[in-house]
This record gives structure tokens, C-alpha cells and sequence, in this order.
């Protein structure tokens, strides 16, 4: 879903250069395959190839393309691993129109049949191309390549920013937005198009937003933007852009990690675009299993405790989560040909998580996989994988990984209390419409409680220990919490579900001591009331994460944040983990401490 593009009109030189070092600087958006295309003497010029961008750079010379107009992309797999025939741009039959988009064409399989009926050719596996045969269409109808691209993307679902150049149109390029970004450099002496500012910045800093639903001409005398709804034509003044070229990739916040929690909403909405066939597929799998283990490392892990209770409560799947480096130990010698490990691991490549997928290999479990990361090890390794589409993750500290994780789970026990026919229709329905409503209620929570937050953080930075608590599905949002606040703000931090701080923990408490407790109004609120009252007793200082409008808790509460009302149990740590990201984020900021490279520890842990 990420993917950079980039394109330039300009009024003398060479485009290839330009592109080249453009999509460099768009390289955080995607780096698995890149490619070019250029216009010269009405004829289209192509370099593409799998690899990053140095790679590819060494291999083909992507500055070594004539012509002054020309596209590039720099790219992130969704559809299709990356190799070579799957890199942008993508063309027609005739090799006369090149596209390159960035986003997902949730109804690319319907279209990509209907072509081929008509005679089209497809070479990639991508859900891109079919916008290049779609046009070649359009255009063969003797429409204009405007016109061409306006009727190609009324026939598209999904997501895009695409860009569009034709042999036959060599002064122009076409592109349309519709959630993925695309915005448009003016200078002097050129006009640029890209996914996000950065790329042109060191060009020019004067920038027009495109919004969403809108379609940009670009050609010598610079842009003409309409409204894909209607036609019409939108006048906007360019705007001038003071960031500094690092700011800029950092969308002006000041740190990657803010950035990707503010990404959330628009992660949620992409992994609502999964292909539903590899869902089924994972489902069936899980249908059949003898027993499902659910194995990861860190965050991924929270995930995975977080899905047992999804696939217990939604399709009466009682399945185990473990840590994937005590898996072989626990679990090896017990797993056998009716097993299932459902590995989850952002990067694909955590060596603990691969040690367990090889155990379980090689006693003829089945392996499934749930990665960000096309191509990577478990992709390769596993029976049948999703892809969770959230894009390059930089900030060590997981964010919208998690959420996405936690998306694609409760996705899968929804399909599988469906195929089991375990829970009403009239119950799936409002799940399935409340997972609809998850990115907005995601957006609506930052919108709403970042600046309480940040606040709170500056009350309580200077606490020595913090504690956790959250009862049922919540405890795995409490454990997630506590790991984001000691693994950024070094702020040593405990995490147990509530039930078990009686247990233990409980001795710790003295007066001023922060507890969190995470409780949205699902069954257990009515313990954890007990449980809150415990700690009070005991001089505890409360935090509460409460169901907006929950009075008899926000009485209880020292402080609280509040979510929006309504949450189904098994949704509920999608939203209500936010709020722990943010209260992390900004104690880590208090306490002078870098959020997105924390001391002693790495993205990806390729070492057991
Ligand atoms: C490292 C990262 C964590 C991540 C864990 C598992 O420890 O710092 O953020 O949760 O690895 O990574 P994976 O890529 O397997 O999800």
C-alpha cells in the first residue's frame, strides 16, 4: 500500500536523473522493486527491475533514459512478490500507455477476467495492471488520454494515487488520487507530481494538495486539477512549504513513530481491502486444525494473545499463544501433522518466530503466516500468509503494525465463526459494520485525546514504575501498553491481567503509584471495577482507558481518556490501545529520550 511515485514534465534536461534521485527520497515508502518510464520522440523508454533502488541503479543506470517527461515508482508488494515482471511502471498490450500507482484495486481479479476475455495479455501478477489495459480500452473507444484515465477509474475499487503516460499524448501526464496521497511541485522551469513532499522538496517548495477524488493534468503549462465526481474544474493556489527536507519525511511531526500512529486510521482502512481469498484460505486451515498455535515475538505477540481471545468468543477456537522462543521448547515435541502455527511477525524475518515455524515444519504442522512484508522468509516458508498492507514501519517501537495485526485476526475469527456457523448472522453483521467503523473511531480518539495525553504525560514523567491492568481481551492491550511505555520512555512498567494482581503485584502499591487500567464496558468492567478499587484503596494514583460516558469509572479515575461508545469486545483493542501509544510516545518525549531508536534495540531481531 505504500509505494512511492514520482513524475516531472520539465522544460529542458533530461527527467531520468530527476526521477531517479526523487524516488531516493521516497525510498521509506517502499523498497523492494523500482522502475522508470520516459517520453522521448513519442515513444516510451522503461527501466525497471526488483532490488532497491542502489541495486537496481547498479545494474541498469536508471539515469540513462531519454526524454524531458517522465514517471517512477518506488515499490512496497502488495499483489505480487517482487520481481521484475511486478515492477512499475506497467503498460498496455502495445507497450504505448505506462502506469504507475500506489494503493490496492480491491476489484482488480473481476476486472483482470473480464479483460482477458476481451483478449488482453496480463505479465504480472499485479493488481496495477489492470488499470494500463483499462485505458488502452478507453483510448481504442477514441477518447483522449484524460478522458481515458477519468472513465478508467470510475470502474476502480480500492485505493490509488496513479500516474498515466501515453505515447500518443508525449507532452502530458495524467494522474488521479483517491485515498492514497499525491501532491504537485511547481517550478519555473518544471511541474512534479509525488506521493509525498520530500520528493521534490530540494526542487521546488512551492506544493498543491491533491484531494481525494481528483484528477491532475500535468503538461508544459503546468496543472489542471477536476473533480473525478462531476468534472469540474478546482482552482487551488499553490502553497508554500517551510519544512526542512527531514521534516518532510516525517509529514512535520517530529518523530517517525507519532507519524505511524497518526497513520493508523488510513492502515485500519487498507486492511479492510485484503484479498478475500487468502483470508478463506487461512480460515479453512484453521477450521480444520487439530490445535492452532498462535506464535510470535514482542508486539506481535500481543497480537496473538489478543486473537485467542477473538477465536475463542467469535469462532469457539481455543488456540494457544505462545512466545516464539519458548515455542520449540514448550510446545515441539507435542505438535504433530494436525497442528496449525499461525506465525505473526511484522518483518517476517524474527529469527525465535522462524526457529518455531522450521520445529513445526519439520513435524508437518501446518504453517501459516501474517507479515507486512511480501517476500520475506515466512512468506516463503508458510503454507498459505496475508499480507497486513501497512506499509514500511519506522519507528523501532510498533504501532500501526499492531492495530493492523489486530485488524487481520479479528478478521479471520469473524470468517470462521461464519464458516462455523457459531455466532448469529445479526451478530456478525454489527461486527462487520463496527470493523467498518474502526478507522474512525481510531481517528476520532487521536483527534480528541492527544492533547489530554500529552498533558498527562508531563504529570506523570517523572513516576519511577508504572503499572498495567486491563481484564479478558483488554489484558493484551494492557501488556502492549506497558511495553511501548518501558521500550521508548525506559520507564520500568508491569503488566498483569487485573485478576492477578492480587496475586502479587498488589504489594507494590503505595500512595502516588500510577495504575493503568484499560476498561472498555464489555463483560469484565464489572470486576475490574473491583479490582480499580483495590488499588484505590491502597492510595494508588488511577488512569483510566474508559468507554465515553462510563461516570462510575471516571469518578473512580484520578485521570482518564475516554473512547467512543459502542465497542464490541473483540474490536476493542484496536482503539483502546491508542491511547497507551500515545501516553508512551510522550512520556518518551518528557523524559528526553529518542521514541523512534530506543537503546539496545532493533526492528528486527534477526538473532535468537
Ligand atoms: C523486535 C521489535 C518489536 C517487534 C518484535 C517482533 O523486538 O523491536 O517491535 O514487535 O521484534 O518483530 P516481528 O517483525 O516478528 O513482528
Amino acid at each position: 500500500m505504500m509505494c512511492g511515485i514520482f513524475g516531472c514534465i520539465l522544460k529542458n534536461g533530461d527527467a531520468a536523473p530527476i526521477i531517479h534521485a526523487a524516488l531516493k527520497r521516497l525510498e521509506y515508502r517502499g523498497y523492494d522493486s523500482v522502475g522508470e518510464v520516459t517520453i522521448h520522440e513519442g515513444k516510451l523508454f522503461i527501466k525497471k527491475d526488483q532490488g532497491k533502488i542502489d541495486e537496481v541503479h547498479a545494474i541498469h543506470n536508471l539515469d540513462d533514459l531519454p526524454g524531458r517527461i517522465g514517471i517512477g515508482h518506488t515499490r512496497w508488494a502488495t499483489h505480487g512478490a517482487p520481481y521484475e515482471v511486478n515492477a512499475h511502471p506497467h503498460t498496455d498490450c502495445n507497450g504505448q500507455i505506462a502506469v504507475v500507482h500506489n494503493g490496492i484495486i480491491e476489484n482488480f481479479s473481476e476486472l483482470k477476467k473480464e479483460l482477458e476475455e476481451r483478449g488482453h495479455v496480463f505479465r504480472s501478477k499485479t493488481d496495477t495492471e489492470v488499470i494500463s489495459h483499462i485505458i488502452e480500452e478507453e483510448l481504442k473507444e477514441g477518447r483522449a488520454l484524460a478522458e481515458a484515465v477519468y472513465s478508467a477509474v470510475e470502474q476502480l475499487e480500492g485505493s490509488y494515487a496513479i500516474a498515466v503516460v501515453s505515447a500518443k499524448e508525449p507532452n502530458k501526464i495524467v494522474c488521479a488520487r483517491k485515498e492514497s496521497p499525491l501532491v504537485v511541485g511547481v517550478a519555473e522551469n518544471a511541474v512534479y507530481f509525488a506521493s509525498d513532499i520530500p520528493a521534490f522538496l530540494p526542487l521546488t517548495n512551492t506544493a498543491v494538495i491533491v484531494e481525494d477524488g481528483e484528477l491532475v493534468v500535468l503538461d508544459d503549462k503546468g496543472y489542471e486539477i477536476r473533480k473525478l465526481a462531476d468534472g469540474s474544474l478546482v482552482s487551488r493556489k499553490p502553497e508554500v512549504i517551510d519544512w526542512s527536507p527531514e521534516m518532510a519525511e516525517k509529514k512535520g511531526y517530529p518523530h517517525f513513530m507519532l507519524k505511524e500512529i497518526h497513520e493508523q486510521p488510513l492502515c485500519l482502512r487498507n486492511t479492510l481491502r485484503l484479498q478475500e481469498q487468502y483470508l478463506d484460505l487461512m480460515t479453512t486451515f484453521l477450521d480444520r486444525a487439530g490445535e492452532v498455535f498462535l506464535v510470535a515475538c514482542g508486539t506481535s505477540y500481543h497480537a496473538c494473545l489478543a486473537a485467542s481471545y477473538m477465536f475463542s468468543k467469535l469462532s469457539m477456537l481455543a488456540t494457544h499463544p505462545i512466545i516464539a522462543s519458548e515455542f520449540v521448547e514448550q510446545h515441539g515435541r507435542a505438535i504433530n501433522i494436525d497442528s496449525v502455527l499461525l506465525a505473526v511477525s511484522q518483518s517476517g524475518e524474527t529469527a525465535d518466530t522462524l526457529e518455531a515455524v522450521e520445529c513445526a515444519r519439520q513435524r508437518a504442522a501446518t504453517v501459516l503466516g501474517l507479515t507486512n512484508i511480501i517476500g520475506s522468509t515466512l512468506t516463503r516458508v508458510a503454507r498459505a500468509y496475508v499480507c497486513q498492507q501497512s506499509g514500511p514501519e519506522i519507528g523501532v517501537a510498533a504501532t500501526k503494525t499492531f492495530t493492523s495485526q489486530l485488524s487481520v485476526l479479528s478478521q479471520l475469527a469473524l470468517r470462521l465463526a461464519k464458516k462455523r456457523g457459531k455466532v448469529s448472522h445479526v451478530e456478525i453483521e454489527q461486527l462487520e459494520e463496527k470493523l467498518e467503523q474502526i478507522p474512525d473511531i481510531v481517528e476520532k480518539v487521536i483527534e480528541t485525546q492527544e492533547e489530554k495525553i500529552k498533558q498527562l504525560a508531563k504529570k506523570y514523567r517523572d513516576k519511577q514504575c508504572f503499572f498495567f491492568l486491563g481484564r479478558g481481551v483488554s489484558s493484551a492491550s494492557a501488556l502492549e501498553g506497558r511495553l511501548k511505555l518501558l521500550e521508548i520512555a525506559y520507564a520500568p512498567a508491569l503488566a498483569f491481567p487485573a485478576g492477578e494482581s492480587k496475586h502479587g503485584p498488589i504489594s507494590l502499591i503505595e500512595p502516588g503509584f500510577p495504575v493503568i487500567f484499560v476498561c472498555p464496558k464489555d463483560d469484565t468492567r464489572k470486576t475490574i471495577v473491583g479490582n480499580i478499587m483495590e488499588m484505590k484503596a491502597r492510595g494508588a494514583s488511577i488512569i483510566a482507558v474508559v468507554e465515553e460516558g462510563d461516570e462510575e469509572v471516571k469518578g473512580l479515575a484520578d485521570d482518564y481518556i475516554e473512547i467512543p461508545r459502542g465497542m464490541p469486545e473483540v474490536l476493542s483493542p484496536i482503539p483502546y490501545v491508542i491511547p497507551q501509544q500515545l501516553f508512551a510516545y510522550y512520556m518518551a518525549v518528557e523524559r528526553n529520550c529518542d521514541p523512534d531508536q530506543p537503546r539496545n534495540l532493533a526492528k528486527s531481531v534477526t538473532v535468537k
